[in-house]
């Protein structure tokens, strides 16, 4: 048996898997965020730890045979996030996450004065506010006494790695999203961390996703009630590992992961950076690479028009009569276009003053145009990053859809037409954490790569197709979209400004 441990932001999944890839049970436990100020998003890595042990000893106290069977345990991670430990292994700060705002000014400076060109060059990427770099310079500027002390910076779930063998260690994957890994080396970037005045003895060491990291403590393993032979498998960053869920892992596979963001991320065997670095560069969990475009507000788009500008529909499922509705108006919402970028953008903007907008509204549109044009949006949103692969000569032989937003499927169909492309669901309902469980038992020798454990475990069940018509349509509407953001790109600053 194999666990998969899947450190989200808002809670921690953790699934117990079988040889044959079956799930055998499964816990979750929530944790707090906290915004102490404007911009900034923090978690306490010791919450992640309580949750993630009391998920583990729920599923073990209902399966007391379980516990010694556990072969292997591996992760995916919410990416980004700076753990900073002292020399003793305590925790100096609460993490700053992947969806914290607060270090614009450190970016200007990467991206403006290091220069995006020697960013790209040394790390394959450029500066974002998520990323890790930035917020270790935020660190330095305004907190030097904890600075001082750092003697091991780890990211979320290596944090959890940390607790259960006593290793600092990394994964590729998760480490190519710090800014200062060198994707094409799979090493940590020298330029960068003489920039960031890093000491390289604070780095954990790299290992590729499917590879052995070591151990669970026999005093850890004890207190959870699982073997102390189980291994400890690398794992990755959500979207590499949730890609693996997806068997998203040969050159040519595209997936869509419609969630609260959206992601496009295409799996490719040779490192590549697009010339404006408008996709994330990263390592895959197969130890090749991935170009990937992150959509800020993807089912959060109609997650706010149902539930806040709709929150007065009487019914128990808002959600259903928004989509009945938005069914019976044809594609293109007769002329209504709304750009989806209600929290900022990041793909291919990065832009964090873009805001939502409707273009196009006339008497004639009712609330059935609007809840499509949101839909609608979302799928021009995620069309920009395909297109991108496309300009970056990055084959698309095959996509495939996963995340939340999938169980509306009018919404799959209108991305289908979108991309003028079939979507391909898989059976996997698990996601990142079945990700997760595929690599422990590659890691544990089941299968020789992850590429042979994708094959065998992930089957497609379902296939969305275009629809000719309405790909024509959309295409003429794509065309309009992509002008909307350099429209407006000066008045969302002015807006920000006032
Ligand atoms: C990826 C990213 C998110 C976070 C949180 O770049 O920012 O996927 O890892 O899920």
């Amino acid at each position: 048996m194999y666990l998969g441990i899947d450190l989200g932001t808002s809670s921690v999944k953790v699934i117990v898997m079988d040889k044959k890839g079956i799930i055998v049970d499964s816990a979750s436990s929530k944790y707090p965020l906290s915004y102490p100020k404007p911009l900034w998003s923090e978690q306490n890595p010791k919450d992640w730890w309580q949750g993630t042990t009391d998920a583990i000893k729920r599923i073990m106290a209902k399966n007391k045979e379980i516990g010694d069977q556990i072969e292997g345990i591996s992760f995916s991670g919410q990416m980004h996030g700076l753990v900073l430990l002292d020399e003793k292994g305590d925790v100096l700060r609460p993490s700053i996450l992947w969806n914290d705002g607060r270090t614009q000014k450190q970016c200007d400076y990467l991206n403006d004065v290091i220069g995006r060109d020697k960013l790209s060059e040394y790390t394959g990427n450029i500066a974002l506010s998520g990323f890790t770099a930035p917020k270790v310079m935020w660190v330095k500027e305004n907190e030097p006494e904890i600075f001082e002390k750092i003697a091991h910076i780890l990211l979320p779930k290596d944090y959890i790695r940390y607790c259960l063998t006593g290793d600092y260690k990394i994964d590729a994957s998760d480490a190519a999203g710090t800014l200062f890994f060198d994707v094409k080396n799979k090493s940590w970037s020298k330029e960068m961390i003489d920039i960031l005045s890093i000491q390289t003895e604070w780095l954990p060491e790299v290992y590729d996703c499917y590879e052995v990291t070591g151990t669970v403590k026999s005093d850890v393993a004890k207190d959870l009630g699982i073997s102390c032979a189980a291994k400890v498998i690398g794992g990755g960053g959500d979207q590499a590992v949730g890609a693996v869920g997806t068997g998203t892992v040969a050159s040519g596979v595209v997936s869509v992961a419609l969630g609260t963001s959206g992601v496009v991320f295409a799996s490719v065997d040779e490192y590549k950076v697009d010339k404006e670095n408008r996709l994330h560069s990263f390592n895959h969990a197969n130890g090749k690479f991935t170009q990937m475009g992150v959509m800020l507000s993807a089912a959060y788009s109609l997650q706010w028009w149902t539930e806040e500008v709709n929150k007065d529909i009487q019914s128990e499922n808002p959600y259903q009569v928004l989509r009945e509705e938005a069914a019976k108006v044809p594609a293109g919402s007769e002329g209504l276009l709304f750009l989806p970028y209600l929290t900022g953008e990041r793909t291919p903007h990065a832009d964090v003053n873009a805001t939502g907008v409707f273009i196009g509204l006339k008497p004639s549109h009712t609330r059935g145009h609007m809840t499509r044009a949101v839909m609608e949006g979302v799928g021009y949103g995620l069309r920009d990053s395909l297109e991108i692969l496309k300009d970056m000569q990055i084959p698309i032989h095959e996509m495939r859809i996963t995340g939340g937003g999938i169980r509306n499927e009018l919404w799959v169909e209108i991305l289908a037409s979108i991309f003028n492309e079939e979507l391909n669901i898989v059976e996997a309902s698990e996601g990142p954490a079945y990700g997760a469980g595929i690599l422990a038992a590659v890691g544990c020798g089941l299968f020789d790569t992850v590429e042979e454990a994708c094959k065998t475990l992930v089957n497609v069940t379902k296939t969305v197709k275009p629809c000719e018509a309405d790909a024509e349509k959309y295409d003429k509407y794509y065309q309009v979209f992509r002008k909307g953001y350099d429209q407006l790109k000066g008045i969302y600053k002015e807006l920000s400004e006032i």
